[in-house]
């Protein structure tokens, strides 16, 4: 009999003779909290994620989530993509494929890529869980406990939280309608980060873009100071009004004169998007562009966390886009969210109240709100939720505090009538709030 297993016996036997009292349920609870490691210290409940159970109340209208609209996902195009997987490639869509992702997919990626300008090669593409997921194995790859992590403040929930997990800190840089302050972005570079974590795109949570000046603004002083950017553009396809503008990862490799015909790709800019936004986030599929040898670390963290992302979504995926069908569909969902992000522009300019600010995002699928100083929506959310209508409270967007008076609206998921009341609502509830 082991010594583990003695020790249970003598504890039971102890507990049934009334000896000793049943360890109680708390006790147990610090038992394993005390064996957490102190990397999960700062993982905390996501308030996104807390606010995502309220939007299944159908009498509540959340503008909180990041969810696309139901109406848009190609269901009819995913079930017939489906059943030709499974008739043509059924075995291997079912079987285990390699880390770095389905070939035909990733050179499908690549020819997406290049449209933009991105001349890379399929081994700069590694076919991920979910952008999430390439996140989380970038804060793997690049972060020690301790390390600075440059952020816009606001900045994506989702990547403090995988980043927070390697213990990063942060050093956050203010944004204005044309995105990151570049004065500040100088002096915070000063301070040494180990990246940049840069959303380009209709950020978010702010929904606003970076100016063409600004990016290669950034894009140099980063490559100067010898800094790494990370740039996540979940949103660049969904843009609604104004020109295209280019990537961090295309204005990185014309700087650095890489990539294109024979040359290697080697910037300076590690890239992410994912095609939840464009075609279903259930689908859990995204990809990340970079050096090779990037591509080949990241390779190694990803085998030690899911050995690849899902074979079979994909092949799905693939059998959806190849065709080139996503073209037309993402032109179906900029029309559907185009048309919310107006509905949602004109009932705030019709129903809030003075003072209240909000920005004029140009695509993507939120908005950013800010109330007079002194207003505090955590608190206001409460009240809103009584009032049956639910936003995400802003300092949650800050990494290192700050932002009580504003919030995060969502304008892809509910329909215009449905924008127009739950903007009346939350308009009461701030007229309400008002300080006199
Ligand atoms: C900026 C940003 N990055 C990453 C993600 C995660 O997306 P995915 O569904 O690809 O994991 C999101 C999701 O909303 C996002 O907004």
């Amino acid at each position: 009999m082991s010594i583990v297993t003695a020790g249970e016996d003598l504890l039971g036997r102890l507990i049934a003779e009334g000896s000793i009292a049943r360890p109680s349920a708390p006790a147990a609870e610090t038992l394993w909290s005390q064996r957490f490691a102190q990397r999960t210290q700062r993982i905390t409940a996501s308030m996104i994620r807390e606010l995502l159970k309220l939007t299944e109340h159908p009498d509540v209208i959340s503008f909180g989530g990041g969810l696309p609209a139901p109406e848009v996902f190609p269901v009819e195009e995913v079930r017939a993509a489906t059943e030709r997987v499974l008739r043509d490639h059924g075995t291997t869509a079912l079987q285990y494929t390699t880390t770095e992702g389905y070939r035909p997919l990733r050179e499908l990626l690549v020819r997406h890529m290049g449209r933009y300008g991105v001349d890379v090669r399929p081994e700069n593409v590694l076919i991920t869980s979910g952008s999430q997921q390439a996140l989380d194995l970038i804060g793997k790859l690049l972060i020690n406990p301790g390390d600075r992590v440059l952020t816009e403040a606001p900045t994506y929930l989702g990547a403090l939280q995988a980043f927070n997990a390697y213990q990063a800190d942060y050093l956050p840089v203010p944004i204005d309608d044309d995105g990151m302050d570049i004065d500040a972005l100088e002096a915070q570079l000063r301070g040494g980060p180990k990246f940049v974590y840069a959303l380009p795109n209709f950020q978010n949570p702010a929904g606003v873009t970076l100016s063409l000046a600004r990016r290669r603004r950034l894009v140099e002083r980063a490559a100067a100071y010898g800094i790494p950017i990370v740039e996540d553009d979940p949103y660049g396809q969904l843009r609604y009004e104004g020109e295209h503008l280019p990537s961090l990862v295309k204005i990185d490799a014309e700087l650095h004169g890489c990539g294109g015909g024979e040359r290697a790709f080697t910037g300076n800019v590690l890239y992410m998007s994912t095609l939840s936004k464009t075609l279903a986030p259930g689908l859990r599929i995204a990809w990340v562009v970079a050096p090779e040898t990037v591509i080949t670390k990241l390779v190694q963290i990803k085998q030690g966390t899911d050995l690849h992302t899902s074979t079979f979504c994909q092949y799905v995926a693939y059998e959806v886009a190849r065709g080139g069908f996503l073209d037309q569909h993402v032109r179906r969902i900029r029309a559907v969210y185009g048309e919310r992000r107006e509905a949602m522009l004109s009932a705030l300019a019709r129903h809030f109240p003075r003072g209240v600010r909000w920005t004029r995002p140009q695509g993507g699928l939120f908005l950013w709100v800010t109330l007079p100083k002194g207003f505090d929506t955590t608190a206001l959310l409460d009240e809103a939720i009584r009032e049956k209508v639910a936003f995400v409270p802003g300092a949650a967007f800050y990494p290192c505090g700050g932002g009580e008076e504003t919030m995060r609206l969502n304008f892809s998921y509910a329909p215009p009538e449905v924008i127009e009341e739950g903007i009346k609502r939350l308009a009461r509830v701030i007229e309400r709030k008002r300080i006199p």
